[in-house]
């Protein structure tokens, strides 16, 4: 009982939220236009082969009506052509044949009727009609050229099964059974419709339960893949200055750049990680260096920079987190190639780690560090266009320029808190479960 009313409250939870609704009803609907159409067009097809095997049964049948019995007395003088006359006549009145004629045991034509609907049929029918060889067993052939017609012989046998004469005819079916059967159809076809459609409503809200399982789950991976993040992220960031609010910031910065310059999606999710974990070498280098107040000598900055490629070490080992090692092991390469760890320029560093660099150097000017005092914005953009194309991509630098200032505004003051909850929205739309 408990979980029937933990189903049905997961499903009412999931009609209360637009976007699973959206996307299951839309998914459903693209399902069920294909396959409605698809049912129908079977039904209708089904509907018009059941209605054509059933004209051409009742003209077998009823060209079995001209019995032997009647072609023995005609054949032994008892009755004359007047009579078999009269036979047609009533077998043109009773049923859907138009014109029928009887044939002697040799094939040779005895007699011929033709009613007065036979008017409809048309000059090939009447040819084909002629043409067609009467073989020993009952036989019709359908045609639906501008109405149902048949053509249909069938052997006329004596009491020892000897074929003594044969019957040949052509049948128009009547407009009435061809409305009905349209009707039918028609009828079917809706039928086959609206099952599809009460399935699919069925269907429906169990899909929408377990989908938004699936959200809830997915929600809880990315949160604790967020959360990963984090903890590496900042377990750097805690050694290396007083707030980890660095990585936050840096974060924003390169989604708002990237987001500007209209990157996709799977590069902004990229930028994300690798943003926030761009450091994460630094784990492997020692206090001494790392905390150092003062300038580092030529071999302690030979150990510094070593915590690009030990960022790397650190990260290829995991399939979600290795997708941040472009910019872990790309960031501190120039565009004029003066960089380091490997010395590219140009666009042979990474997209993502030419953008980075720019931010990274912004928030660096424009916060407080142990050593310096912060930076103004129109002083640090100073600093930062005297190294336009010697450290940084022009063509991404246009795009910093354009926004900086409401990037600046937005997220260069905003407390620890804030720069949190946006983050965490933002990884909500870009870091994907399966990514
Ligand atoms: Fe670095």
């Amino acid at each position: 009982m408990k979980k029937i009313l933990a189903y049905f409250e997961t499903v009412s939870e999931s009609f209360r939220s637009g976007t699973a609704l959206r996307v299951a009803a839309n998914r459903l609907l693209v399902v069920w236009i294909p396959l409605s159409f698809v049912m129908g067009a079977v039904a209708w097809y089904y509907e018009v082969e059941r209605f054509e095997e059933r004209v051409m049964r009742d003209a077998v049948h009823d060209a079995e009506r001209i019995q032997y019995a009647d072609l023995e007395r005609y054949y032994h003088n008892e009755i004359n052509l007047d009579d078999l006359h009269i036979l047609l006549q009533r077998l043109l009145n009773d049923s859907d044949f138009v014109s029928a004629e009887i044939y002697s045991g040799s094939k040779k034509e005895i007699i011929r009727e033709v009613g007065e609907r036979a008017a409809v049929i048309s000059r090939d029918l009447w040819d084909k009609a002629e043409d067609m060889q009467i073989p020993d067993y009952p036989y019709t052939e359908i045609t639906n050229a501008d109405r149902v017609t048949a053509i249909a012989t069938a052997p006329i046998k004596d009491a020892l099964g000897n074929i003594n004469g044969y019957l040949k005819g052509i049948c128009v079916v009547k407009d009435g059974a061809l409305s009905e059967m349209k009707e039918d159809s028609v009828g079917a076809a809706l039928i086959s419709i609206t099952s599809t459609l009460l399935t699919m409503m069925i269907i429906f809200p169990i899909i929408i339960a377990l989908q938004r399982m699936i959200l809830v789950q997915a929600k809880r991976i990315l949160e604790g893949n967020f959360e990963l993040l984090e903890v590496l992220g900042n377990a750097v960031a805690q050694r290396d200055s007083d707030t980890d609010t660095h990585n936050y910031r840096v974060t924003l910065y390169a989604l708002t750049l990237a987001k500007h310059i209209k990157l996709h999606d799977d590069i902004i999710r990229v930028i994300m990680i690798g943003s926030f974990l761009h450091d994460i070498g630094k784990i492997g280098i020692s206090d001494a260096i790392l905390l150092k107040p003062g300038k580092l000598t030529a071999e302690e900055f030979e150990v510094m920079k070593s915590h690009v490629t030990i960022g790397v070490d650190i990260l290829r080992n995991s399939s979600w987190v290795s997708q941040a090692i472009s910019i872990v092991g790309c960031h501190h390469e120039k565009f004029d190639g003066t960089g380091y760890p490997n010395g590219i320029k140009g666009e042979s560093i990474p997209l993502e780690a030419r953008l980075f660099a720019i931010v990274d150097v912004f928030d660096a000017l424009t916060t407080r560090r142990p050593y310096k005092e912060p930076r103004s914005l129109e002083e640090s953009l100073q600093i930062m266009r005297h190294d336009n194309g010697r450290h940084f991509d022009p063509a991404i630098f246009a795009g910093f320029e354009e926004v900086a200032e409401r990037m600046y505004q937005e997220i260069g003051t905003a407390p620890y808190e804030n720069l949190r909850k946006d983050l965490l929205h933002e990884a909500h739309k870009y870091i994907r479960v399966d990514g």
